[in-house]
């Protein structure tokens, strides 16, 4: 038998690596083992040319599950189960499955697609609603909004600023004199809440500003990461000035963990004027399950710092007396619904698991013996879904999309949502319309996709919707642009 005819390719090397350098990109591609990968295994659903078919295409800028290389590798890896998409850790390295998110990145450079256009105009069920970029520059890493009055807002920076916006423009200079914040991985400066008698008289809570954020010891690890947790304190803004500061709760330096995640943190009031404010777990999720501990609680106090007298561990016997409840992952919504006064949570799941609770003094939340979480590795966290004594959220979503700040729907502005939980997440890109009805979720509707990482919502006096994005750092805000005629 002949050997087969060789292509001149392979006969001389020196030659073929000429005809290679001269040939179009599609081919030398083909040399990419990543491209060779793509094409045996994603090929099929996401196109050759990745730009979808039966399923979505990967050069448009537009990702459901996450956007960051760090989301991309999650998804290549452990599959997204509940929407077909297989996972491929069993079959692939991680060298592999890099080389892979590089394809993909060098492909969507190629596109040119960073990512959608924002939208001016969205279409809801109930509403044509506007978009508009309200605050376009000059922020970094915005972690919180909230309304003083139609004019005033602040806005907090992660990195340890608090910001004044009047009459929907950002003044340039930070409020001077903050306390120094511990900004490393999810910590910093995190919440802004008023008080709720913040434009009354100030014997009875008139211009108090709460703020919650990471608190560093000068104690540190041997990798020099020094112990934090999140402190809660208030002050008032002067002249642009902090003053009148006062400490409302610091946990017991023997709990501060050396870690830089999962520290909470939303502040909330109830009708009594009670302040609420969470902390995640910082990563010992088991400590979640202790009452005594403060880390995956969320704590209740006085807006003075006191402790409330009915307090579910108020005497301190079982648990410490400001925990309100326990069992709680990484809680990052907190809101007080307009009607009932209760508190709901929005709490971050792992890969899934985000949920939504309703907050009942003294409750264990589950965490993490009862959750519809998922690890990163993709094994359940737990075997348990349900169990005695412990409460089940209203709302899960599995996949998470990172959920973070949430705010009830008031005002004039969309009065068919009124009392609708809005809510965002930071890693599926998304802004959620929940309609709520007899403390049920009775639908959700997604209001944006792919415009950046929602960290908080905001309602103004009129009812306008506001989202803090980052990766953009800017603001937008929503108004009614007409009732919806379709049915
Ligand atoms: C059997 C079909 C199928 C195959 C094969 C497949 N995928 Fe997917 N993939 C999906 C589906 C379905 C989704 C969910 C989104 C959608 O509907 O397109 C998805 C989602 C994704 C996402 C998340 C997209 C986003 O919007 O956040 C990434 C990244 C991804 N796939 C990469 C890959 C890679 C890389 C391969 C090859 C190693 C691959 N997929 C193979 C079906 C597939």
């Amino acid at each position: 038998m002949t050997a087969p005819h060789r292509p001149a390719l392979s006969a001389n090397p020196r030659l073929g690596f000429l005809i290679l350098l001269l040939l179009p990109q599609p081919l030398l591609a083909a040399d990419d083992p990543s491209a060779a990968i793509y094409a045996e295994k994603c090929a099929s659903c996401h196109g050759a040319n990745l730009s979808g078919g039966n399923a979505q295409s990967m050069v448009d800028g537009e990702w459901q599950f996450g956007s960051r290389d760090s989301d991309l590798t999650r998804n290549i890896k452990f599959g997204i189960s509940a929407v077909g998409m297989p996972n491929y850790g069993p079959t692939l390295s991680d060298a592999e499955i890099r080389g892979l998110v590089k394809f993909i990145r060098a492909a969507q450079k190629k596109a040119g697609v960073e990512r959608p256009p924002l939208p001016t105009q969205l279409y809801t069920r109930d509403y044509d609603v506007k978009v508009a970029t309200w605050i376009g520059q000059g922020l970094e890493v915005p972690w919180a909004l909230t309304f003083a009055d139609a004019d005033t807002a602040f806005i907090t920076e992660r990195p340890g600023r608090l910001r004044v916006v009047r009459g929907g423009v950002l003044d340039p200079e930070p409020v001077s004199g903050t306390p120094n914040v511990h900004n490393a991985g999810q910590g910093g400066l995190m919440e802004v809440a008023l008080d709720p008698n913040y434009n009354g008289d100030p014997a009875d809570g008139g211009g108090w500003v709460y703020l919650s954020y990471s608190h560093a010891l000068g104690r540190k690890d041997k990798n020099g990461n020094p112990a934090s947790m999140t402190r809660v304190i208030r002050g008032r803004v002067v002249d642009n000035k902090w003053t009148d500061q006062q400490l409302l709760f610091e946990a017991p330096q023997s709990t501060y963990k050396h870690t830089s995640h999962h520290y909470g943190s939303r502040i909330a009031f109830d009708p009594q004027g009670r302040l609420y404010f969470s902390i995640g777990e910082r990563g010992f999720q088991d400590d979640a399950q202790n009452p005594r501990l403060p880390n995956g609680k969320v704590h209740r106090i006085e807006r003075n710092g006191l402790i409330p007298k009915d307090n579910p561990f108020a005497d301190g016997a079982k648990g410490m007396p400001s925990v309100f409840t326990y069992g709680n992952r990484n809680p990052q919504g907190l809101s007080t619904h307009p009607v009932t006064g209760a508190m709901w949570e929005t709490e971050h799941g792992p890969m899934g698991g985000d949920e939504v609770n309703l907050l009942k003094a003294g409750a264990n939340y589950g965490w993490p013996r009862v959750t519809y979480g998922i690890n990163y590795n993709g094994e359940p966290v737990s075997e348990l879904q349900q169990a005695e004594g412990m409460e089940q959220p209203v709302y899960y979503w599995a996949p998470s999309i990172a959920v973070c700040g949430s705010e009830f729907c008031r005002g004039e502005e969309f009065p068919r949502w009124a009392n609708h939980l809005i809510v965002g997440g930071l890693g599926h890109e998304t802004l959620q319309r929940l309609a709520i009805a007899d403390d049920r979720v009775m639908h959700n509707e997604q209001l944006l996709k792919s415009v950046g990482r929602v960290r908080d919502v905001a309602i103004d006096p009129q009812g306008a919707i506001y989202v803090v994005l980052n990766s953009p750092d800017i603001v937008l805000k929503l108004t009614n642009g007409g009732k919806a005629l379709r049915q």
